[in-house]
């Protein structure tokens, strides 16, 4: 296995570098925690879209009445969408049964990017352990841990959730079968110095900071969790994602187009 890890979608090269791969797409604040969160409170599915606009036509084209809206610009909740990005707004009693159409300022762009992969899955410091079990009960040969990044820049939260990863990956594949990569191995230490409060280093965080200013402190704690029970592994296929439980059964709950 050949684990690389990219620090914003722009370090890939090419759709080539995407197809041999099977790539973990992270944003860590928030848009693949928001994602765990839905599909774990029941969303029926979550579809990305990268604009509001087309967020908005996705609705229309579905049915108003079986979808709900979520997304942020600028970290704030759209106007006229009925959710924003906070995983905590995506409860049971709101989203249940519900398809979530999710736009966000660099996640889901990051995520439609990385649909052209051989497998696409969505990770985050909540299912970290989980994505990489999946990943090695898989086979997987070559992967590609894809930082969603902030405006194309690193991102140290992202950075510290493709650490987590990889830390995990490697305790769960014989050590001889990995090569790493230098950009997964600065990230792989990043954690390393981290692990140990993973609060504080989201607080340190840029993106956390601004969030902070923006009221959502309460998100920064719920995305620093590591490994949360039960953590769904999203997986994309195609013009489809869904998203499976890293449990045998995998259920369909996901899907992005
Ligand atoms: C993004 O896609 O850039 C993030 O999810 C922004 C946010 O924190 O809402």
């Amino acid at each position: 296995m050949f684990i690389n890890v990219k620090f914003a979608p722009s370090m890939v090269g090419s759709d080539h570098d995407l197809k041999q791969s099977s790539v973990v797409v992270i944003d860590t604040l928030r848009a693949t925690s928001t994602i765990i969160a839905a599909l774990m409170a029941g969303a029926r599915e979550v579809i990305a879209a990268a604009t509001i606009e087309e967020a908005v036509a996705i609705s229309h084209r579905l049915g108003t009445e079986r979808t709900l809206l979520g997304g942020e610009r600028g970290g704030v909740r759209i106007k006229g969408f009925h959710l924003g990005n906070s995983p905590g707004e995506y409860t049971p009693e709101v989203v249940h049964g519900k398809t979530i159409i999710l736009t966000t300022s660099n996640g889901s762009g990051a995520l439609l990017k990385a649909r052209q992969a051989a497998q696409t899955l969505c990770g985050a410091l909540l299912n970290a352990s989980a994505v990489a079990r999946h990943l090695a009960a898989g086979g997987a040969r070559d992967v590609l841990l894809l930082c969603s990044g902030s405006g194309g820049n690193v991102s140290l939260e992202d950075s510290l959730a493709a650490g987590a990863i990889l830390a995990e990956l490697l305790a769960v594949q014989d050590s001889g079968s990995v090569t790493i990569s230098d950009g997964a191995r600065i990230a792989l230490w990043l954690f390393n110095e981290c692990r140990n409060d993973l609060p504080a280093a989201l607080r340190a965080s840029e993106h956390g900071r601004a969030l902070m200013e923006l009221g959502f402190t309460d998100d920064l704690d719920y995305c620093a969790r590591l490994d949360i029970p039960d953590a769904p592994v999203p997986a994309f296929a195609g013009s489809s994602i869904k998203v499976q439980q890293s449990g045998p059964a995998g259920p369909t709950v996901a899907r992005f187009v």
